[in-house]
């Protein structure tokens, strides 16, 4: 008998069909809504392979109602959707796609690092609305990337990508980790912090940690008061990880320059979030990984996970 693989998105019917050679595939239908919460609770009692987006929560309970249920494959590199305790307590195998969206993920943080300092969103909009009357001397004025020092929070894979293209621009490079990279230290001259002093002393923050207990709230109130009043925030890896709250009033306040964010703790985003509603704050929908190839990789990675498990050998990419 074929395992049942249930694919809880619409994926492109070149990469469903050859699964179909070896399990009883069964797919959530549409693009334009993803699988609700209450569909995901029905199949996950009928699959063997779970392949899910970062939008299903799996939670213990979805994980003990499912008798069927061996691995889950995550087409992401974060997995706090899942709760992988529960999953490790019932022999349930985690995997994801970690290295393959590493540079195209580093790309959006810094694209959305320009665009944020030099005001881009803003500038385009006043074009298009019509408010290009005139040339100001302090016109949409924004800050400067090269020279500036950056802080990155989190350095992982993405966090020493995001570290090499500031190198290019002419940037110092401070992080904040768990562990320190001694390698990267000394070959490029990365320098360790302590959280507070990496927050007091950037221009530029980058948050690339994952989304954990310890790490949920990290930046909130406290924490963005000890950073300058022209620092710019960027947060490209999870929502929960900035305080929202905090950050509204500390845009508001000038306490920070501006900020731009790829995720949020709600997504999608309500449109009437008072983040939304700030000049100083870009928002993107969760881009970090969605480049055409990238993706390909993506679910190519997550493939390799479940055939080496439909084979009966060591399951690849294994979280847990
Ligand atoms: C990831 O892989 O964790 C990204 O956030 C999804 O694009």
């Amino acid at each position: 008998m074929k395992p049942v693989l249930w694919i809880t998105c619409k994926l492109p019917d070149e990469v469903v069909e050859p699964l179909k050679a070896w399990a009883d595939v069964r797919q959530w239908p549409t693009v334009e809504v993803n699988m609700p919460h209450d569909k995901l609770v029905e199949i996950i009692k009928e699959a063997e392979i779970l392949w899910t987006i970062m939008d299903n929560q799996v939670s213990r309970e979805l994980i003990e109602s499912a008798p069927n249920l061996k691995l889950i494959c995550n087409l992401a590199v974060g997995y706090n959707n899942i709760d992988v305790a529960a999953a490790k307590e019932f022999g349930v195998a985690v995997t994801n796609t970690p290295g393959v969206l590493t540079d195209t993920t580093a790309d959006l943080a810094f694209t959305l690092m320009l665009t944020t300092a030099r005001r881009i969103v803003e500038a385009s909009d006043e074009l298009r609305n019509g408010d290009w009357t005139y040339w100001g001397v302090n016109q949409l004025a924004g800050v400067d990337i090269f020279g500036a020092k950056l802080g990155i929070i989190g350095m992982g894979r993405i966090g020493e990508a995001v570290a090499h293209r500031a190198k290019g621009f002419n940037m110092d490079v401070i992080y904040h980790n768990r562990s320190r990279k001694v390698e990267a230290e000394e070959q490029f001259g990365f320098e360790y912090r302590a959280l507070d002093d990496l927050l007091s002393e950037s221009d530029f923050i980058v948050v690339l940690t994952p989304l954990t207990p310890e790490t949920k709230g990290l930046i909130g109130e406290r924490e963005l008061a000890l950073m300058k009043n022209s620092a710019v925030l960027i947060n490209v890896a999870r929502g929960g990880i900035v305080q929202e709250d905090a950050l509204y009033n500390a845009l508001k306040n000038n306490v920070i320059w501006a900020a731009g964010s790829d995720v949020f703790e709600k997504e999608p985003i309500d449109l009437n979030h008072p983040l939304l509603t700030l000049k100083n704050f870009v928002a993107l929908p969760h881009i970090g990984s969605a480049t055409l190839r990238t993706r390909k990789n993506m679910m190519e990675m997550n493939i390799q996970s479940m055939i080496s498990y439909s084979k009966g050998n060591p399951i690849d990419h294994r979280v847990i």
